[in-house]
């Protein structure tokens, strides 16, 4: 009698058997080294009002109406949206704040609230009106105990801006919601009142760059190591018309130059996350970058193509230029008086997003092929992905949707299923054509099973998640990137549901069910994935193994509602590490309380490791 048929035999007769499986120690299919990594658009405020460091809210009057959202008067004070006095011709409006006794200024109140840590705050902003002393800025707690303050000697008039940087250290606050404090003697302002232009407010950056990332954000995705991103998105990168598409020539150079845009997501974006800010953080992490490049698509605002596409194919090479042309080509120079004289390199393209929706399918292969072609005649190594696949889900097969795959381009599968659905997709890339490689640009157990909304992503979505990302490891050979959409969102603020990372002033950074999914099997990868023999079949149990060097990993899912048994043969280890997380069907994390987090433990073997995999878990075993 076979393994497996002993096996099944002990079930039927009730006997709960332990599920065994044998790593081979050879053979087996290089996997990518790029298989996981993030993809970034503006959803849910991620950018703005998570990931990016400045935490005033309007702080360039952008988007379409702005007013005076986030700003409140102080002191008596009267504040209005002032476009009569324009910083620049991006940021066409400051704030004007104006009154006639005593200390008078205006307070922004950041995405909901401004979380306020113990830690040095950089405050930048500009000045116009008549003013000799001190202004004061400041962030302040709901109770108005001040958690931190300095004063600024300002020496401006009514004909210009000035500019001025100073800092100050906080304490915690106690509430949770604060507020930064710009404020000033009302009697100095001889003009009767002062116009404060683009105040910025930044706790600790990522590797301290100015404008750079809020460093407790960034370290959280950090620490998943991952090897590439996919940017700018993601229907942000479409625009809602031709106008408003994400143009990457309105994200570069100083912040007030950048006029900001109406996102998709129904909210401004200052675009203070720019083109080069992406490269920073691409260097910072060590992440390959996959630039999206809007290709006539538009979510909702019909398709530009033909001669009328010629001229926003020239301004993607531009774009490449910008970024990866020498100091004497004319947007090289451009990016070198940024302060970026050195090239970024741009290995992966992506011509469009989501090509398969709002009918651009219809067009998509001669829009593609316009691109391909200037894309490749001009940079031969850089690799391109289309923004549709040839596989059957998607509507076309691969001639259809007009991708020539065997010059090896990349097709962009998204996939965003309830759970059940994605546990069914566990084979989906064992029966793709092994010669046309994959990214799968988007995916996430999006609902419950009933297609009930899931707001923070639960044990039983995480684990199909596991389930499906086993099913792409299996098959690294041909899935070449992947990335959980969307990866952030702040709580208080988002539009899409459910989001690997959660963030509000209250409790800053919560990581969910599916975020620790995603570390796990970034953080733990082999280069070779070995073959497995088991006595069962795959279900509720699923694995795969992999080693790197003299290091093994098997990853494991259970996604059921009973505890399985299982031992792992790994020839000549000894020692392993076992982390595993796990909880109720329906567990959940929830702002600030990380209840469900991975759980390590070491364990012994001789060349056998036994242990069990709790009902709805995720675990991965490293030995040496
Ligand atoms: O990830 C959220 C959205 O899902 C993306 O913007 C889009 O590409 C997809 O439809």
């Amino acid at each position: 009698m076979s393994i497996h048929k002993a096996a099944l035999l002990a079930v039927a007769c009730g006997v709960a058997s332990a599920i065994e499986l044998t790593v081979s120690s050879s053979g087996g299919n290089a996997s990518s080294p790029l298989l996981y990594g993030f993809i970034f658009e503006d959803i849910n405020h991620s950018g703005d009002g998570v990931l990016h460091g400045n935490l005033l809210q309007n702080n360039g009057f952008q988007g379409n109406s702005p007013n005076l959202t986030a700003w409140s008067a102080v002191g008596g004070a009267e504040i209005a949206q002032d476009s009569s006095n324009p910083l620049t011709d991006a940021i066409t409006s400051t704030l004007s704040i104006t009154g006639t006794s005593g200390t008078i200024g205006a307070s922004n109140a950041g995405y909901v609230s401004i979380r306020v840590t113990p830690n040095e705050y950089a405050n930048y902003f500009w000045v116009k009106g008549t003013y000799e002393g001190n202004i004061t800025v400041s962030l302040v707690d709901s109770d108005d105990t001040v958690l931190g303050s300095t004063g600024v000697p300002v020496s401006s008039n009514s004909s210009a801006f000035s500019y001025y940087e100073t800092s100050f250290s906080a304490v915690e606050s106690t509430t949770g919601n604060s507020s930064w404090h710009f404020t000033f003697d009302a009697a100095t302002a001889t003009d009767g009142g002062l116009n404060l232009g683009l105040p910025q407010l930044f706790p600790p950056t990522f590797h301290n760059r100015k404008n750079g990332l809020n460093a407790e954000v960034a370290e959280v995705l950090d620490s998943a190591k991952g090897s590439f991103l996919r940017f700018p998105g993601g229907n942000n990168l479409e625009g809602t018309s031709v106008e408003n598409r994400w143009t990457w020539n309105n994200t570069i150079g100083p912040v007030e130059d950048r006029p900001g845009r109406q996102g998709n997501w129904g909210y401004p974006t200052t675009d203070a996350i720019g083109l080069v800010e992406f490269l920073l953080w691409c260097q910072d992490m060590g992440l390959t970058p996959l630039l999206a490049v809007w290709d006539g698509l538009t979510v909702g605002g019909g398709t530009t193509t033909d001669d009328a596409l010629q001229p926003f194919v020239n301004d993607a090479l531009n774009e490449l230029e910008y970024l990866m042309g020498d100091t004497s080509t004319t947007w090289g120079a451009l990016r070198a008086s940024h302060g970026y004289p050195d090239p970024f390199d741009i290995p992966y393209v992506e011509i469009g997003n989501e090509d398969f929706l709002n009918n651009g399918l219809e067009t998509y292969q001669d829009r593609f092929n316009l691109f391909y072609d200037a894309f490749h005649q001009a940079y031969p190594n850089i690799t391109i992905v289309a923004s549709t696949s040839g596989l059957a889900e998607t509507g076309c097969s691969g001639t259809e949707c007009g991708i020539d795959i065997s010059t090896g381009v990349l097709q962009d599968v998204h996939q965003y299923l309830p759970p059940k659905d994605l546990i069914a997709k566990f084979n989906f890339f064992d029966n793709v054509d092994r010669n046309a490689p994959i990214l799968v640009g988007e995916y996430a157990s999006t609902t419950f099973d009933n297609g009930s909304t899931t707001y923070f992503p639960t044990m039983a979505g995480s684990t199909a998640e596991a389930v499906y990302m086993i099913g792409m490891e299996r098959n690294s050979d041909v899935v070449k990137m992947s990335c959980f959409a969307p990866i952030l969102e702040h709580f208080d603020m988002a539009q899409w549901s459910p989001d690997a990372v959660g963030y509000d002033a209250a409790n800053g950074v919560t990581r969910s069910t599916s975020w620790f999914v995603q570390q796990l099997f970034s953080a733990n990868r082999g280069d070779t994935i070995l073959p497995v023999e088991s006595d069962s079949g795959f279900g509720p149990a699923y694995w795969v193994a992999s080693s790197a060097g003299n290091t093994n990993f098997v990853k494991l899912a259970n996604y059921g509602d009973a505890s399985q048994t299982i031992s792992i043969n790994i020839d000549g280890k000894t020692t392993a590490t076992l982390t595993q997380l796990s909880g109720g069907q329906e567990d959940s994390n929830t702002p600030g309380e990380e209840n469900v987090q991975p759980v390590v433990t070491a364990i012994d073997g001789n060349g056998t490791f036994s242990f069990s995999l709790p009902a709805w878990s995720v675990s991965v075993l490293v030995a040496q």
